[in-house]
């Protein structure tokens, strides 16, 4: 089993001192930064927009992994792509007209994510999968950090897990929500290959231990 990708999600980091937060973070084992972009519409939450994301991009020595709760996110390839982003994530629920959105990304030279919320099934994907360079399966209603995992994601990603193996996709598996030490284990013997974390990291005495802890499970 090799080791999983830790995205550490910024929204649980701490906004008045945002700077310390990703220093932190580039001298950790982290591997990307996941950046939560959310509307108001499609998630009953703001969060950050893109100038601060923009700034983040400036300093954070890790590639950006940019997961976007908003509709219309075709809107921004261009602005993610001049800000360096290095994965656009956006949701099933929110494009009408997946595959084009798909391959606007990828033509605009990003890799292309695509998350499923937990009441979404794996099956929505089969005919696009083996085009995505990742499947950010939710393990919480996409919204807020801090909620708790939601324990039908195991068997929904080891469905998912199945369905990339016979379809010989080269797409990750992401997960993002409630992932902390004891679900992290449970989801890379299940076949996880990136792990997404908020207040597991941001609210740990040790960040950078906590990190590593993540890595080695
Ligand atoms: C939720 C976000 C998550 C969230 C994870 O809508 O997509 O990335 O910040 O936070 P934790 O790990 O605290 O559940
Ligand atoms: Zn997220």
């Amino acid at each position: 089993m090799s080791k999983p990708i830790i995205s550490p999600s910024i929204l649980s980091a701490n906004f008045l001192n945002i700077q310390a937060d990703i220093e932190t973070l580039n001298r950790s084992e982290a591997d990307w930064v996941h950046v939560d972009v959310m509307d108001g519409v499609f998630v009953p939450n703001i969060s950050i927009g893109f100038p601060l994301v923009k700034q983040v991009a400036e300093i954070s020595e890790k590639p950006l992994d940019v997961h976007l709760m908003i509709v219309q996110p075709e809107k921004f390839i261009k602005e993610l792509k001049d800000m360096g982003t290095m994965m656009m994530n956006v949701h099933y629920e929110t494009c009408t007209h997946l595959h084009r959105v798909v391959q606007q990304i990828k033509d605009a030279g990003m890799k292309a994510g695509v998350t499923l919320n937990p009441s979404t099934p794996v099956a929505m994907l089969k005919d696009i999968v083996a085009d995505l360079d990742m499947v950010l399966l939710m393990s919480v209603n996409p919204g807020f950090a801090g909620q708790k995992f939601i324990p039908q994601t195991v068997n929904k990603l080891k469905e998912l897990r199945q369905l990339i193996d016979t379809t010989g996709s080269q797409a990750l598996i992401q997960i993002d929500g409630g992932v902390n030490l004891e679900t992290g284990k449970l989801l890379v013997e299940a076949g996880a290959d990136v792990l997404v974390a908020g207040n597991a990291i941001f609210k740990a005495p040790d960040m950078v231990d906590m990190i590593h802890q993540m890595k080695n499970l």
